[in-house]
Parts: structure tokens; C-alpha cells; sequence
């Protein structure tokens, strides 16, 4: 098993010198990226997280330069070679390479493309379902966070405040709605019916979300509301948990020092964990 690194054609070393100076992506953040999870060997949710991706480059106005085809055989060929069967495939695209200068010219510029494939430490994964910490944070990022753009300042300086105070995740307030968290989304439950803001423009479309809302809750008799809530609803919560690629659903035990709940995982949370699980490893195209 080993982690594997391919850029622009060809397989590299990991962490080799072989990006220009003048990458878009280097001096502008001018790109966009896609985290998907390998479950036994194959991806999981393949075509969402493609999708997504062909979203974020028609948002971004960078043009698709391999095939959907050649680009999901890409996948099965480096998670082949790698030989991991847990782990996760990071794809970055960036605009290309000019001078600095912050207005682009489409027609000189040429994507550059990179993947790696990493294991994922499963010990780790499975303790989150004995409840992670969360702390609020003021959602400081631009209004166009549905595009999985290269510009993660803002979620990497929330990010790093959470787990200063031993938490998995910031959870972002935008004037007072809960929006998301710093690398998942959240969702709350009270009297049994799950809520979480809606897909618009102020949260990242979570492909796990997606599965919690259109395939595992509704399997399960459990209502969801794409609706906006506050931080006293947020505070006030029977449980929340989070959602991403790389934990699944996470239930959050401690809010802002404060037990949610009872201070366990709550029944919905853990529900809702098993029939994610459930989805993961009957795996899904
Ligand atoms: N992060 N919201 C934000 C801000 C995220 O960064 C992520 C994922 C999610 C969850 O999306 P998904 O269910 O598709 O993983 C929501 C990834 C893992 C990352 O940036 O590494």
C-alpha cells in the first residue's frame, strides 16, 4: 500500500517540485478541488463528486479538459496501483499558468491537473461515532461557497481554532443562521425531525449530506427540513452531527463547552450513522 501522486499525465513522487511559480493556483488559490472516499477498493459516490467537480470548473469558467470516462478510469487505475482500500482521492484543477495578473485569458491558458490517493487511519474514523466536540465561529468566507474552490483561508483559520480547543470542526454562524461547519455540514434534530440549511450559495452541497437527505433519513421514516436555523435553535438542539466524506455522520457531543443533549450520541444521530454506513458499503456509482 502506498500513496500515489499523478500530475499533469504522469505519476510523480509525492510532494515532488514540479508546479510552476506562475500557477494560477499557487498565487491566486485560482482553482478548484474534489475529496471522494474509497471504500473497499472502489469509490464511493463517484459520479456525484464528478459532477460536483464539472459544477465547480463551469462556476469558475475553467474548461474540462479529460473526458468524464477517461477521468473515472483515472480513479480505478490509481486506487489499483496504490493498493488502499480505505482511504481518499484528492483531485485539484487548477486555471493554469501566466504571469501574475489577476484578470485570466481563457484561450492561452491550459488547467493543470493533479490526484493523490491517501489512506485513511479507520481507528480514527470509527471513534468519531463516540461524539466529537464543535465550537461556533463567525462564517467569514465570500457568498460563493458552493463552489469547492482552492480559497480555504477562512476555513483553514477556523479550522485550526477548533482543534486548538480539541474540536472536530468550527461551526460557521452568517448573521446569526447556521450555515455549515469548517470541513462538513451539520445538521440539528429536535423532536425527531432533522434540520439543515439549504443548498444555496452559503454552504458547500456535502455529497454525504446528500445522502442523509435524499437517501438514508428518508429510509428510515425520519423527516428532514432544508431550513434555516439560529444559534439559540442551534444551542437548544436535541442533537446535531456532521457530515463529510472522510467521517460520515458525526455525532456532536460537546457545543461551545456545553453537552448537546445529554452529552452521547444521540438515537437519531446514531441511526442515521448505521444507514449511512449501510449506503457506503453497498456502494453507489
Ligand atoms: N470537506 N462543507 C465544507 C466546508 C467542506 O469542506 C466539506 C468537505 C463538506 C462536506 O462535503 P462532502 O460530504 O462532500 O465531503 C461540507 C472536504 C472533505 C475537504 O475539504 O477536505
Amino acid at each position: 500500500m502506498k500513496e500515489l501522486t499523478y500530475f499533469n499525465g504522469e505519476f510523480v513522487e509525492p510532494g515532488a517540485k514540479c508546479v510552476s511559480l506562475d500557477d494560477r493556483g499557487y498565487t491566486f488559490g485560482d482553482g478548484v478541488y474534489e475529496v471522494t472516499r474509497v471504500h473497499e477498493g472502489r469509490c464511493f459516490a463517484f459520479s456525484y463528486h464528478q459532477d460536483r467537480l464539472y459544477r465547480s470548473m463551469r462556476e469558475m469558467d475553467i474548461p474540462v479538459r479529460m473526458p468524464p470516462d477517461d477521468f473515472q478510469e483515472l480513479h480505478e487505475i490509481i486506487i489499483e496501483q496504490s493498493g488502499i482500500t480505505e482511504g481518499y482521492i484528492y483531485v485539484q484543477i487548477t486555471r493554469g499558468v501566466s504571469p501574475r495578473h489577476h484578470a485570466y485569458d481563457r484561450s492561452k491558458l491550459e488547467p493543470q491537473f493533479l490526484m493523490s490517493i491517501h489512506p485513511v487511519d479507520m481507528d480514527e474514523v470509527n471513534r468519531l461515532a463516540d461524539g466529537v466536540k464543535a465550537i461556533t465561529l463567525p462564517d467569514e468566507r465570500w457568498a460563493r461557497v458552493d463552489i469547492k474552490t482552492l480559497n480555504l483561508v477562512p476555513n483553514v483559520l477556523a479550522q485550526t481554532k477548533a482543534e486548538k480547543k480539541g474540536a472536530y470542526a468550527a461551526i460557521y454562524l452568517r448573521d446569526g443562521i447556521c450555515t455549515e461547519g469548517s470541513t462538513s455540514n451539520v445538521f440539528v434534530v429536535k423532536d425527531g425531525i432533522i434540520y439543515t440549511h439549504p443548498a444555496d450559495h452559503f454552504i458547500l452541497k456535502g455529497i454525504t449530506r446528500q445522502m442523509v437527505v435524499t437517501k438514508v433519513a428518508p429510509s428510515l421514516g425520519i423527516t428532514v427540513l432544508e431550513k434555516e436555523f439560529d444559534k439559540e435553535f442551534l444551542a437548544n438542539a436535541d442533537e446535531i452531527f456532521f457530515s463529510d466524506t472522510i467521517g460520515g455522520v458525526i455525532p456532536v457531543t460537546t457545543l461551545d463547552r456545553q453537552p448537546v443533549g445529554d452529552g452521547k450520541p444521540g438515537k437519531v444521530s446514531q441511526r442515521l450513522a448505521d444507514g449511512y454506513n449501510k449506503v457506503l458499503d453497498e456502494g453507489l456509482a
